[in-house]
């Protein structure tokens, strides 16, 4: 069986062709897997104008389908998968009425997927997987729109325990890189900057909010507001100081890393689960999974940590094609009447 998906939900463009055998229920082979990233449109202004990206998603989308196809080898599409939702309604619309037309065109059926779901299974992409060993699980999904933590039962039953009651985990790195004058987007750039050596410390440390409240919310807003308030409350000679630089960097990722973390642990054991499942773009942070991986070793060793390959953390289709054909195996054959992009949808 051949998939297609596509994922348009924000400023990436992709789509994905992937090879499944169904009566072997498990290896997935990759035909192809394109992306066209908007970054370098979207840098200038530090952040997305949805406007601006859904034109973008018209102008490639097309494209792509035709160069992912050649790149497949021209297979028979027998499943077409497409982002519906969470995300932005012009820019999730492309996709949608794309998948709407090929599917009129080719007489096949579309899966409509949450991508938060894709998120989760972007973790088990080539995987002979037993769900039965890997759930009940924490999942901890932290992207640029979304901090959540979720309790999934089994494959397609979820719980949002506690999310971000204000900015995404991502979109706090992208505010702070944007008071500190690093490239978009800020995730990446802040990293990079906390690995630096640092030859003079102030001794900075910030807030870590929200990290002992007993519930499972998160709030990212008054660390960034924290890091903007030290940076102007500095001359211009120390703003532009490299190890000012580095030590806001060092010092912000590890809050926001150590509140994910706490707030993590704390929900696995509180529901006794067998595993943790890290998804999203803030997840292809290499500290924030060395901080994870020493802890969960340390702290619950019978629990299994589980986090997307690199490429596969930041938005992908083949995350939304692999979550399809797990819908597909779970018999999930009769499909909605209308198919229409849900910008607020949730898990
Ligand atoms: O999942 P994603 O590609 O798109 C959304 O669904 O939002 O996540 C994008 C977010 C951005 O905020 C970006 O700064 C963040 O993921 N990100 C990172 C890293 N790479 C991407 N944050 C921290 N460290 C990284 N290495
Ligand atoms: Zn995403």
């Amino acid at each position: 069986m051949i998939i297609f998906s596509i994922e348009t939900s924000c400023d990436d463009t992709c789509v994905s062709f992937i090879e499944v055998d169904e009566k072997k229920k498990s290896k997935i082979k990759i035909l192809s897997n394109l992306i066209s990233s908007q970054v370098e449109l979207h840098k200038e202004y530090g952040g997305i104008y949805p406007i601006m990206a859904q034109r973008e998603h018209q102008k490639n989308l097309p494209l792509l389908f035709e160069k992912a196809k050649n790149e497949a080898g021209n297979p028979k599409i027998d499943l077409i998968a497409v982002t519906v939702g969470p995300g932005l309604d012009p820019c999730l619309w492309v996709g949608v009425n794309f998948a709407k037309d090929l599917s009129d065109k080719l007489n096949v059926p579309i899966f409509p997927i949450n991508h938060i779901e894709g998120h989760i299974y972007a973790n088990f992409v080539e995987l002979d997987l037993d769900f039965k060993k890997v759930f009940p699980a924490i999942c901890l999904v932290v992207s640029g729109g979304h901090t959540q933590l979720i309790l999934v039962k089994g494959f397609g039953r979820y719980r949002i325990l506690g999310e971000t009651r204000d900015d995404a985990a991502g979109e706090c790195f992208d505010k702070i890189g944007r008071t500190l004058g690093l490239s978009y987007p800020g995730g990446p750039a802040i990293e990079k900057e906390s690995y630096k050596e640092i030859k003079n410390r102030r001794g900075i440390k910030f807030p870590k909010p929200m990290m002992f409240q007993k519930n499972y919310d998160f709030s990212f807003s008054g660390l960034k507001t924290a890091v903007l308030y030290n940076y102007k409350d500095q001359d211009l000679k120390t703003q532009k100081d490299e190890d000012y630089i580095r030590e806001v960097c060092y010092e912000a990722q590890k809050s926001i890393i150590d509140v994910l973390l706490f707030k993590t642990i704390k929900a696995a054991k509180d529901y006794n689960v067998k595993s943790i499942i890290l998804g999203g773009g803030v997840t292809a942070n290499k500290e924030l999974r060395k901080t994870f991986q020493g802890n969960i070793k340390k702290d619950l060793p019978s629990v299994n940590l589980y986090f997307p390959d690199v490429q596969y953390s930041t938005d992908n289709s083949l995350m939304i094609g692999i979550t399809a054909y797990y819908h597909y195996l779970n018999n999930e054959k009769l499909l909605p009447k209308k198919i229409e992009a849900s910008p607020n949808l949730r898990l």
